[in-house]
C-alpha cells in the first residue's frame, strides 16, 4: 500500500504536527509498505499527485491541516484519507461553533463571550466589569482557532484580561472569553463511526503547571496520564455518553479526541479535536497502549478502516 503522511504546514502548531508525523511514519515503517511523509509546504500537491496514494494520514494540527481546507483538496482529487471530513473538521477547528452544537445536543459546556478584533478596539472597562458579573473571574482567554493552548492566559484581573486578549488576537482574528471552570482535566479518546462511536479510553491528566499549557504536553514528564481516569462509575459513565454524542453530533470519523474539566457540578466539555496530537507524549496512543493495543496497531488499523 502506498501511504502519505501530511505533516508540518504554517499553523502555529507546525512543531507539534513534525512530531506526529514522524512519530506516524516511524510507527508505519517496517510494515512492508510505501511510505512518505509530505511537509505541507508549497509543492506538496506536486510530490501528492507524483506519488499517487492509497491512502493519506493527516498528522497535521491547527488550520490548513484540522480544519477542513487539506480534506478538501483531497476530495477534490480522489485521494482517501483517515479522520474526520470537512465537515467536522471545519465545526471542531472553531471551538465557539463547537460549544454551540454541543451545547444543543444536550452536553454541559462553560459560559462564553466572543470578541473580534474590530469590537476589542472599542472595548472599555465597563465591559469587563459586566463580563466579571456574568462570567465570574478568573477568566479563560483563548484564541477561537487554535490548539495546543498557544495564546491562553488565565486573566485574574483587568489588566491581565486586556494583555490576554492582546496575546491571543496575535494567533486569531476572534477571541473566546470563558468562565473557568476549576477542576479534573479529563480527556476521552473516541474511535469509530460517525454514528457508531466506541470508546478507546477516559484519561486523566495531572499537569505539572497550573494549567495543561503548552509545556505540560510536549515536555517528557510535563503531566501525567492516568487510564482510566478515576472517576465514580456514574460520572465515568456521564462523560463517556456526552464524548460519544460530541463525536457524533460534530460528525467526527475514525477517531477524535475530546476534552472535559470536571468540574463541581460534573463534566463541562471544552473542545473537540479532529487530529489529536500524535506525538511521543501524547493522549489518544497512551489511550490506545492502556487497551493494550500499539500505536503502530492502533494507526494502521485505522488506515485500514479508512482505505476499505
Ligand atoms: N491540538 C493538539 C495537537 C491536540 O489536541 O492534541
Ligand atoms: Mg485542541
Amino acid at each position: 500500500m502506498k501511504i502519505v503522511v501530511l505533516y508540518g504546514g504554517r499553523s502555529a502548531e507546525r512543531e507539534v504536527s513534525l512530531m506526529t508525523g514522524r512519530e506516524m511514519i516511524r510507527a508505519l515503517s517496517g510494515l512492508g509498505h510505501d511510505i512518505k511523509g509530505i511537509d505541507l509546504t508549497e509543492g506538496f500537491l506536486n510530490e501528492l499527485q507524483s506519488f499517487q496514494p492509497d491512502i493519506v494520514l493527516i498528522g497535521l494540527h491547527g488550520r490548513f491541516g484540522e480544519d477542513g481546507t487539506v480534506q478538501g483538496t483531497l476530495e477534490l482529487l480522489g485521494y482517501p484519507y483517515v479522520g474526520s471530513g470537512i465537515l467536522a473538521s471545519a465545526l471542531a477547528i472553531d471551538k465557539s461553533m463547537t460549544k454551540h452544537i454541543l451545547k444543543s445536543a444536550g452536553i454541559p459546556v462553560a459560559k462564553q463571550v466572543l470578541i473580534n478584533r474590530d469590537e476589542y478596539e472599542s472595548l472599555s472597562d465597563i465591559f469587563f466589569e459586566q463580563l466579571g458579573e456574568n462570567l465570574m473571574w478568573p477568566f479563560i482567554i483563548k484564541p477561537n482557532s487554535e490548539g495546543s493552548t498557544f495564546g491562553l492566559t488565565l486573566a485574574h484581573n483587568v489588566e491581565e484580561a486586556k494583555a490576554g486578549l492582546d496575546l491571543a488576537l496575535q494567533y486569531d482574528s476572534r477571541v473566546l472569553i470563558e468562565e473557568y471552570i476549576q477542576g479534573m482535566e479529563v480527556t476521552v479518546a473516541v474511535t469509530g463511526d460517525t454514528n457508531q462511536p466506541d470508546i478507546l479510553g477516559v484519561i486523566e491528566i495531572i499537569p505539572m503547571n497550573e494549567l495543561y499549557d503548552y509545556h505540560s504536553k510536549y515536555q517528557v514528564g510535563g503531566s501525567q496520564h492516568i487510564i482510566p481516569a478515576r472517576l465514580e462509575p456514574e460520572i465515568m459513565q456521564e462523560i463517556e455518553s456526552y464524548a460519544k454524542k460530541a463525536y457524533t453530533a460534530i460528525h467526527c470519523q475514525d477517531y477524535a479526541r475530546i476534552d472535559f474539566i470536571i468540574g463541581k457540578h460534573g463534566p463541562i466539555a471544552l473542545e473537540v479535536n479532529t487530529l489529536p496530537g500524535m506525538t511521543s507524549t501524547s493522549l489518544v496512543p497512551d489511550a490506545a497502549r492502556a487497551q493494550g493495543i500499539s500505536f503502530q496497531d492502533f494507526l494502521f488499523s485505522l488506515v485500514q478502516t479508512a482505505y476499505q
